[in-house]
């Protein structure tokens, strides 16, 4: 160590020189990211800086956390910049669905799902949204008077995922719900595996784990094209995004989608559209709980609206609860990292990244940087307030990505995410439990994992 830091001082930075560990060997840098992915960056970034060459001897791996590079990164476009081997790997779950797919066949269906989630198509969910939520509420009244002891994770996780099936296919999977999260969560750890292997065998070769992620696909593929079927036979029953795909024609071709491709979208979208809403959701609640001043803001919010439940025409007037859910991204990105790979040099500041270059852009780190963040462990909502938010670096916060490739439905995961922390916050009280801990788990998405327990009350 001391004699990289020497190094650093002595050798003047060249546009190829890029300060990190020179003695870590792939396989160690590798064990650790396993081991302990945050604690290992955020010991690679205090130690090396924002941009920090990690060692891979044939393509190297940037971490990055310096706003200015992270804008040049993500708004580069697909000409010169694709996303990293960690996305292609995860072809054998995902095949060729928005966030795995590239070229003309991603902006066709990107184009195509664009108008789903436009503010105004969003609008018109909030009964969906609303319904679902109250279902919850009343469930879980009851629940409590045996056991205030909630896994919010889990209620979290089942919630978003009913709704966006719901929005997006038209389906209500409330009996289905425990086969298909059980076959993503196989499907979530697995991509994780993929995701951070150093090689992986084809999926053609029975290993347990190639084995159990197969029964997964067969499980879950059997219920997406059901519902595939379902749309087909049925054209004029719904009025859904897969509606709009099942109508769509390629120009050239004159052909429709295929129902690979279909069922590739549909499994994006369930796994996309659910899991990272829900986990921020339960983060936000928790952070909640242990800070009972924000709770007494939320209260004051919520005393000036004028009924028990929300209406559409409420939404604008919650912007403390819109910034709850802001500042619990910040501290807990569902998406706490995104990988892209150079296709051609890209020169920036004294440094020059040669094209294969893959640079890992990581938002739990950004969003806790203290040069943007001040006193960054602290939840304070404030933050994100209009006043607070003046003069900030665009890209010292990017829960959602940026640039083409950034998040489709962001408008959607905050709309539904107002009127959930609305609602229960409204109902219950919610209180921190200490004897029940859980593990942050940095897999493809910042899970934590047995989930997160509070103790509920009736307000
Ligand atoms: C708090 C909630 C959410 C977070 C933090 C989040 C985060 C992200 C991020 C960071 C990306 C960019 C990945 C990259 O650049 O490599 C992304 C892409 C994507 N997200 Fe989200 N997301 C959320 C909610 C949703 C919802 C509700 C949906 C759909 C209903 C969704 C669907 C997608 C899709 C399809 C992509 C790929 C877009 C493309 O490449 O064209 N996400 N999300």
């Amino acid at each position: 160590m001391i004699a990289d830091r020497l190094l650093n001082v002595v050798r003047p930075k060249t546009p190829d020189f890029v300060p990190g560990p020179r003695y870590y060997t792939p396989l160690k840098f590798l064990n650790e990211m396993n081991r302990d992915p945050l604690g290992f960056l955020t010991r690679m970034q205090k130690e090396y800086g924002d941009v920090v060459r990690m060692p891979f001897a044939l393509a190297p791996i940037y971490l990055v956390t310096q706003p200015d590079l992270l804008g040049r990164i993500l708004l580069n476009t697909e000409k010169n910049n694709r996303k990293s081997l960690g996305y292609r790997r995860l072809k054998p779950l995902l095949g060729e669905g928005l966030l795995t797919s590239g070229g003309d066949l991603w902006r066709t269906q990107r184009r195509l799902a664009n108008p789903e989630f436009h503010q105004k198509a969003i609008h018109g969910f909030f009964d969906v949204v609303q319904e679902e939520c109250l279902k919850l509420v009343e469930e879980l009244d009851q629940r409590i008077k045996t056991n205030p002891l909630v896994n919010i994770s889990d209620e979290m996780s089942r919630l978003t995922f009913t709704i966006i099936v719901r929005i997006l296919f038209s389906i209500n999977m409330h009996d289905r719900a425990q086969d298909v999260k059980q076959a993503l969560r196989v499907l979530q750890d697995y991509a994780h595996f993929l995701f951070y292997s150093v090689w992986t065998l084809p999926m053609t070769v029975p290993t347990p784990g190639n084995l159990k992620a197969k029964k997964a696909i067969q499980d879950l593929d059997q219920i997406v094209y059901q519902i595939i079927s379902e749309h087909r036979a049925h054209p004029d029953r719904y009025q859904d995004l897969l509606s709009q795909y099942l109508k769509s024609v390629d120009e050239e071709s004159g052909t429709g989608m295929t129902d690979k491709l279909l069922r590739d979208e549909v499994t994006t979208l369930m796994l996309a559209g659910h899991e990272t809403t829900a986990i921020t959701l339960s983060y936000a609640f928790e952070l909640l709980a242990k800070n009972p001043r924000c709770v007494e803001n939320l209260n004051l919010e919520y005393a000036a609206l004028p009924q028990s439940t929300l209406s559409m025409s409420d939404l604008p007037n919650l912007e403390y609860t819109q910034n709850v859910f802001s500042e619990a991204m910040r501290l807990y990105p569902a998406a706490w990292a995104i990988g892209r790979e150079a296709t051609e040099d890209i020169e920036f500041q004294d440094y020059r990244f040669a094209s294969g270059s893959t640079f890992i852009c990581v938002q739990y780190l950004t969003h806790r940087h203290p040069k943007y963040w001040p006193r960054p462990e602290v939840f304070r909502p404030e933050r994100f307030s209009a006043e607070e938010s003046k003069g900030r670096h665009p890209f010292a916060y990017f829960p959602f990505g940026a640039g083409q490739r950034s998040c489709i439905g962001s408008s959607l995961a905050r709309f539904e995410a107002q009127i959930i922390l609305a609602t229960l916050m409204r109902h219950f009280k919610m209180e921190a439990v200490k004897d029940a801990p859980y593990t942050i788990k940095p897999l493809i998405t910042l899970v934590a994992d047995p989930g997160i327990t509070l103790r509920l009350s009736r307000r």
